[in-house]
């Protein structure tokens, strides 16, 4: 891993991180890690296996067994194609619970740090910065006002056709912000060395330019 350059993206729920990510990713032809599906098939594969997403040795032991592919933008569970089934409400939630296990993050450190290949990488998350490669060349905390969030959210579920109430999603967000700064292990925080980029007042296509030009500055 030493020599592979990492571009670490954390940030809220939200805050478009992931596609900022995915579209730094194929402009310079790195490739592209989703920590927050990791934690999303942990919680998922648990609900499947009757595992509760507060008992921390036994999804320790789901994490450490997860049987997951990766084919393109697609994600196999054991098989099973869950690409769809891990975006849910109740999935974000339940990958926020196990989320604050320490056990359960130690249990998925070396599944992310894999992704690290050459020619680079990018990984969005909460912790990328500060834990999982914190020697990346660059490192970016990408957030927006908790209104442009949930709105944001908003939109895709309608988009999708789920049924979505701004004033819940809202309520949601900021339960699960709350959680995800709280914890003991790996908190949400800004990183020392990483920069803010604030996306209120900003398109997709801006942010995209910032982490670009930053990249290319360094
Ligand atoms: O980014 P997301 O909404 O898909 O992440 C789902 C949950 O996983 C989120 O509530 C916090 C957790 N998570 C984490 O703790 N560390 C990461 N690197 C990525 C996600």
């Amino acid at each position: 891993m030493p020599h592979i350059p990492v571009i670490a993206i954390d940030g809220p729920s939200a805050s478009g991180k992931g596609t900022v990510a995915q579209r730094v990713a194929e402009t310079l032809g790195f490739h592209y890690l989703d920590s927050g599906a990791i934690y999303r098939l942990t919680a998922l594969a648990a609900l499947q296996q009757g595992v509760l997403w507060s008992d921390e040795d036994a999804v320790t032991s789901v994490a450490q067994y997860l049987d997951v592919v990766f084919d393109g933008d697609q994600i196999l569970l054991a098989g099973q194609n869950v690409t769809t089934a891990i975006r849910s409400e109740e999935i974000g939630s339940g990958a926020s619970q196990i989320a604050a296990l320490p056990k359960v993050r130690i249990a998925l450190l070396a599944r992310q740090q894999a992704f690290a290949k050459a020619p680079g990488l990018v990984a969005d998350g909460r912790d990328m910065g500060s834990v999982v490669f914190p020697d990346a060349k660059l490192k970016v905390f990408l957030t927006a006002s908790a209104a442009a969030r949930a709105e944001r959210r908003f939109k895709q579920l309608q988009a999708r056709g789920e049924a979505a109430d701004l004033a819940v999603i809202t309520a949601d967000l900021e339960a699960r912000d709350a959680r995800d700064r709280a914890r003991s292990v790996a908190p949400l925080a800004q990183t020392e060395g990483a920069l803010l980029l604030d996306t209120t007042e900003l398109t997709a296509d801006a942010a995209v330019e910032q982490v670009l030009a930053w990249w290319q500055g360094r």
